[in-house]
């Protein structure tokens, strides 16, 4: 689903700090961005008032859907934004289980539950670990998981915080595998990293948090084999 975020008058301060001042801020309907800026700036604070899941010292997030069928009968409020964690929290059981965990309640049958959970993992390339206890997986699988898990609720809009910190090239290739997948389902993508890689090439706008506020600037198309690809959602987007 297709849906824009607005913020205004945004900051956040802690304590006498103030971390930063966004007069306004948009995403979507189906972008990419690119959020850059050093370490401390705020990229992870702002990425989780965006979410809901922190609230701003001052000014507000609404998230708007794109047509009046769909603000009656979608689902209200920011529970299509998801905030993909830095280091993921995952909980005590199998890897299975914790991509299952966000479409448990789903009106679907058990079966097609189970075929989503496999095509997830195999897009993340973990399919035979599925009965694998979460402990023993390394840092970047559990990476994958998490994207996994969060590609399943096919997010209108996810916040990926960092999430090539810890991936060799193939795992790399296999998230911009699937953030193509959401963005040519209509998703928008926001992408922090402190590397240029082909995950934040997706990307055609770049917000670069700097002195306490946020710049906003075009980024250059980058041409792939398959343009179409890069399309978006232009024929996908619902
Ligand atoms: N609850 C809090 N109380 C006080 N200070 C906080 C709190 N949360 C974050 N900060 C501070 O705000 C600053 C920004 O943190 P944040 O995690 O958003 O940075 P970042 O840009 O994501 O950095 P990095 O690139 O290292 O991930 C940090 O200096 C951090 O210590
Ligand atoms: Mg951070």
């Amino acid at each position: 689903m297709t849906i824009q975020i607005n913020a205004h008058n945004l900051s956040m301060r802690f304590k006498e700090r103030v971390l930063f001042h966004i007069p306004v801020l948009t995403i979507g309907p189906n972008e990419a961005v690119y959020l850059k800026g050093d370490n401390g700036v705020g990229k992870t604070t702002l990425l989780k008032i965006l979410s809901g899941l922190s609230k701003p010292t001052t000014g507000f997030v609404d998230a708007t859907n794109d047509g009046w069928f769909r603000r009656l009968f979608s689902r209200a409020g920011r529970k299509d934004v998801i905030y993909l964690h830095q280091s993921p929290y995952l909980f005590d059981g199998t890897v299975y289980q914790n991509v299952v965990y966000g479409i448990r309640y789903s009106k679907e049958s058990t079966k097609d539950k189970r075929a989503q959970v496999i095509t997830a993992l195999r897009m993340v390339g973990l399919e035979t670990l599925a009965d694998e206890h979460i402990s023993v997986l390394s840092g970047g699988e559990k990476q994958r998981v998490a994207m996994a898990r969060a590609w399943i609720l096919k997010p209108s809009i996810l916040l990926m915080d960092e999430p090539s910190a810890s991936l060799d090239q193939e795992s790399i290739d296999r998230i911009v595998f699937m953030a193509k997948d959401l963005l040519k389902r209509g998703s928008s993508i926001v992408i922090t990293s402190h590397q240029k890689n082909a995950l934040t090439e997706l990307c055609r706008k770049q917000w670069w948090l700097k002195d306490t506020t946020l710049v906003e600037s075009p980024l250059l198309q980058v041409i792939t084999d398959n343009k179409q690809e890069n399309n978006y959602a232009s024929s996908h987007a619902n």
